[in-house]
């Protein structure tokens, strides 16, 4: 009887409003259990103040989304409510007498922990974190004796923590992290038998480590990084044996590393950085065998670097950097087969070059920088290794650079500066192709000229060679290097004319200094009419243009490293954040899960609809399946994961970079969430994320009909695009960048590459989140490197280096073009030399071509219709492709122009 549904819940609902206003709150229903009636009453008023979605209009709160209710009296034990976008009062719930669990958890919940909560006398999990709650935490709280799950987490609570809280005498896992708590930690929480979980880090917490922690429970989990906490770490920590996580990072423990650590035989990560730590480093650490990370960095440790390390078979991470550590790195070492990360900079190291630790084969980083290592580097420095990171600078190596540099086919950084290295630089270097964060050579002893190879490496964006003896001439071949931002050449011994190029003539004139024969911009000797001079005078013209090249021509859509490592290294740390919250659980549940799984250490799904759907062990199956592979990137690879469920995710994977320290993680991973929700029909939304092991996966909507790269450009494909669609396409696309510059949000790498198609071909806009989490104006990051994608690069990015809004409008432009022409934005054989498809465009009427002669004929030829949209299309592209930022029209305006362009 469907036409009588409404009716029949409306009557109920009325019934409803008529209890709400008739029984007091709390008090025994007539005709239900104990707390069934009142419960009804307050989950009325819990409705009208939370307004949760999925709750009424029956009044059968207990069929209501996220209410357990026991028994058949209508009274409510449960409440799970995360995610739901909340921001009203949720006071009522104190009613809920029978209440055990309350999540409320990552809502826009303000105002303060309601007070009464203290009186739920059978609360045992109370989640509240992911608010913006504030104030203080009420004293009131330890009413709630039966607690044993508290989590304030990630809100603005500020104040200490009450001492009333002591109260809670069942307490397993406390989580207040990420407030703005003060004061000391209190005594009694060494004193919870049954305290398993204790994270309190980035507050305002002073004062010591509790004396006595962890000596009267089985503490696993320790996270209190990011306070001012003061004096010793206590050896009771590690008396038990039964710590696994130890995090206290930033604060100001002095004291030294109790020998009692390697009680701890199941502790994975100690991360003890950025403290006033001092002593050795005991010797017993080697017994706590399955450390995976150690990190104290920025301590004031001596003595040696511990050869028993090498115990722990499972070590990933040992960073030491920032002591006095002296001796040598223990032959040992190169035992650790899972070692992937070694930093030792800023001590008193020596010694010759640890050659054992190349053994570790899987070795990324290997950072032995300020210290005072001789000799030569080793022949075999890279032999086929993973090697990402090489950083010597700084110390005493001599000889020359090995040959075998051309092996490290990894490499993205090599630091060589300021040692006493000499010779020739080999042309081998030439074969690392894969260098591009830096190269610098700077400060030593080379000698002899620059080998023309250096053009080969055209990912390269910091090239420093300066303060060496090189001579001869700068090679003309140097103008491959394409992606150059950076360049010292000075003080060598170099001469000649400075070729024409970009990066060349841009950089400032010290960059060429202190070289007595060198002439040409941007010195302001001038080369003269000599030898050098005819040449020179005719290339003058093409300087602007051949920096534009350089910024053209690398492929679609590389993602700039910076930014994505940035982000891989904030989700590293969402890992170590959240190990410590799961490990302690998963531990016990590992027995059961099939061995063959990795596992998983920390995932979510933003998405309501999609929390049943997806299973995150499939996405990360997905990911070891080559035949999943659907893109591959410098520095992520996309699957397409098919769920039991027979949802298809896409499941992007970072590649892991780097650690670094990254500030501001808890906010970031809010913002992931936040992201999730803003939602723009015309953006890519992320839907989760899982993490394990050393990996991040990124999990997305799966859009059936790839990019509109693939679109334009794949030959099977571009039967598919018609003009209507393409413009549809464009209008889509441009509807998304105007939402998100509505939001104040820049898109870091507006390219074709990035426009997502669905089955529909609806288009949508990736690589969003990267935009949202590293927003400049929201200081989560500044942009140091180039962002954005090589032909889409807005010209004025070469001086400012900043990703803009009106620099979104003309990356948009040349998607555009790239619709209007079929032809790719970067050097097309086409366009000559020194030409991208933007100044190929806006040189038409110079060259007397007509618009007929730039559009794809095989749009334009079908219709008039057809052929009077594109020019009115090829009209707003000119107008986003404007070289003045000023000039360029803003997105709303272009959707307009383009709509318009449709309906004409
Ligand atoms: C809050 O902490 C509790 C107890 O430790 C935990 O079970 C829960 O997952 C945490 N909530 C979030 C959103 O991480
Ligand atoms: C934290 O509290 C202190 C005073 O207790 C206040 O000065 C500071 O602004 C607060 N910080 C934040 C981020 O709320
Ligand atoms: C550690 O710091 C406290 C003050 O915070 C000081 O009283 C104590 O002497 C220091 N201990 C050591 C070993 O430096
Ligand atoms: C190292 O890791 C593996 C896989 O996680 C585990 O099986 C092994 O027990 C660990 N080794 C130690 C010494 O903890
Ligand atoms: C080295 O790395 C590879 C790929 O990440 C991994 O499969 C392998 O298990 C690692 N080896 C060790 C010893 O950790
Ligand atoms: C180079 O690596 C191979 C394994 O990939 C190894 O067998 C060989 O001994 C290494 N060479 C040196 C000199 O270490
Ligand atoms: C190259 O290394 C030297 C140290 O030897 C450093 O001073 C310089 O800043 C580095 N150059 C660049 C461009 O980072
Ligand atoms: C630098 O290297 C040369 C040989 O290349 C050597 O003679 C000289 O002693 C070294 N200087 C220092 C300070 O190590």
């Amino acid at each position: 009887m469907p036409s009588s549904t409404p009716c029949y819940r409306r009557s109920f609902l009325f019934l409803a409003l008529l209890s709400a206003c008739s029984s007091a709150p709390g008090t025994v229903d007539g005709a239900g259990t104990a707390g069934g009636g009142g419960d009804a009453a307050a989950m009325q008023a819990l409705r009208r103040d939370l307004a949760p979605p999925g709750w009424g209009p029956g009044a059968d709160h207990c069929a209501w989304r996220g209410v357990t209710c026991a028994g058949g009296g209508g009274a409510v034990t449960a409440i799970d409510l995360p995610r739901r976008g909340l921001r009203g009062d949720f006071a009522a719930a104190a009613e809920l007498r029978e209440l055990a669990r309350l999540d409320l958890s990552a809502n826009s919940l303000s105002g303060g922990v309601p007070q009464a909560l203290g009186a739920l006398t059978r609360l045992e999990f109370l989640d509240l974190s992911m608010n913006a709650l504030a104030g203080a935490v009420p004293p009131a709280l330890g009413g709630a004796s039966r607690l044993r799950f508290l989590n304030l987490s990630n809100n603005a609570l500020s104040g200490a923590i009450p001492d009333e809280l002591r109260g809670l005498k069942g307490l397993q896992e406390l989580q207040i992290s990420g407030n703005n708590l003060t004061g000391a930690l209190p005594g009694w929480l060494a004193g919870l038998p049954g305290l398993r979980v204790l994270s309190a880090y980035e507050n305002a917490l002073s004062g010591p480590i509790p004396p006595g922690l962890g000596l009267s429970s089985e503490l696993q989990v320790l996270n209190l990084h990011s306070n001012s906490l003061e004096g010793s770490i206590p050896s009771s920590l590690f008396e038990r044996g039964n710590l696994q996580v130890l995090i206290l990072t930033l604060n100001r423990l002095n004291g030294t590393i109790p020998d009692t650590i390697g009680r701890c035989r199941g502790l994975s990560n100690v991360r003890i950085g950025d403290n006033l730590l001092s002593g050795a480093i005991p010797a017993s650490v080697g017994d706590a065998a399955s450390l995976t990370y150690f990190e104290a960095s920025t301590n004031d440790l001596s003595g040696g670097i511990p050869a028993q390390l090498a115990q722990c078979a499972n070590l990933t991470l040992l960073n030491l950097a920032y002591n006095r550590l002296a001796g040598e790195v223990p032959d040992v070492l190169g035992e650790l087969r899972s070692l992937q990360e070694l930093i030792v900079s800023g001590n008193g190291l020596g010694g010759e070059f640890p050659r054992s630790i190349l053994r570790c084969r899987n070795l990324s980083k290997l950072d032995l920088s300020y210290n005072a290592f001789r000799g030569d580097l080793p022949e075999n420095i890279c032999n086929g290794s993973r090697l990402q990171f090489l950083v010597l600078d700084h110390n005493e190596f001599s000889g020359g650079i090995p040959a075998g540099i051309g092996g490290c086919t990894r490499l993205l950084e090599l630091q060589l500066g300021s040692n006493n290295l000499s010779g020739e630089i080999p042309a081998e270097i030439g074969k690392v192709k894969s260098l591009q964060i830096a190269l610098n050579l700077s400060s030593n002893h080379f000698t002899g000229p620059l080998p023309r190879e250096l053009g080969r490496l055209d990912k390269l964006v910091v090239l420093d060679l300066s303060r060496n003896e090189i001579s001869g001439q700068i090679p003309g071949d140097m103008r491959g290097m394409l992606s150059l931002i950076e360049v010292n050449l000075s003080n060598n011994r170099l001469a000649g004319a400075i070729p024409v190029f970009g990066p060349f003539q841009k950089s400032a004139a010290s960059s060429f200094s202190g070289n007595a024969e060198l002439c040409g911009d941007p010195l302001t000797v001038d080369c003269g009419s000599s030898i050098y001079g005819s040449s020179y005078g005719t290339e003058t013209d093409h300087r602007g243009i051949s920096y534009r090249v350089a910024l053209a021509v690398v492929g679609s859509c590389v993602l700039i490293f910076s930014l994505v490592s940035l982000l891989v290294a904030l989700f590293m740390w969402r890992e170590r954040q959240e190990k410590e919250e799961e490990e302690a659980k998963k531990k016990a549940a590992e027995v059961a899960v099939a061995a063959a799984a990795p596992q998983v250490v920390a995932s979510a799904v933003f998405v309501e609809s999609l929390q049943q759907a997806i299973d995150f062990q499939s996405c990360v199956k997905a990911t070891f399946k080559d035949e999943n592979e659907v893109g591959d990137g410098t520095f992520s690879t996309t699957y397409r994961a098919v769920m039991p469920s027979g949802t298809v995710v896409s499941v992007k994977k970072l590649k892991s970079v780097d650690r670094a320290v990254v500030q501001q993680r808890t906010k970031v991973v809010r913002e992931l969430e936040r992201l999730a929700h803003i939602g723009h029909e015309n953006l890519v939304r992320p839907i989760g994320y899982v993490l394990y092991d050393d990996v991040a996966l990124l999990l997305h909507q799966h859009l059936a009909n790839g990019t509109l790269l693939q679109l334009l450009h794949d030959n099977g494909e571009r039967r598919k695009a018609d003009w209507p669609r393409l413009l549809s396409i464009a209008v889509d696309v441009a509807q998304g960048l105007a939402f998100l510059h509505q939001v104040a949000t820049v898109h870091l790498d507006v390219c074709s590459g990035n426009v997502f198609l669905d089955s529909r071909y609806n288009a949508l806009l990736g690589e969003v989140e990267i935009s949202r989490l590293l927003d400049p104006t929201k200081g989560t990051a500044s942009i140091s490197a180039v962002a954005g994608s090589f032909g889409y690069i807005p010209p004025e990015y070469a001086y400012t280096m900043r990703v803009t809004v009106p620099g979104n409008v003309y990356s948009f432009g040349v998607v555009l073009l790239e619709i209007l022409t079929s032809k790719l934005p970067a050097v097309d054989e086409a366009f000559g030399e020194g030409v991208d498809l933007v100044k190929w465009v806006h040189a038409a009427p110079a060259r007397g071509e007509t618009p007929e002669q730039i559009m794809d004929p095989r749009l334009s030829a079908v219709s008039f219709a057809w052929r009077r949209q594109m020019l009115a299309v090829l009209r707003v592209a000119m107008l986003c492709t404007e070289r003045a930022p000023a000039k360029r029209p803003r997105m709303k305006k272009v959707v307009e122009m383009l709509q318009e362009a449709r309906d004409s």
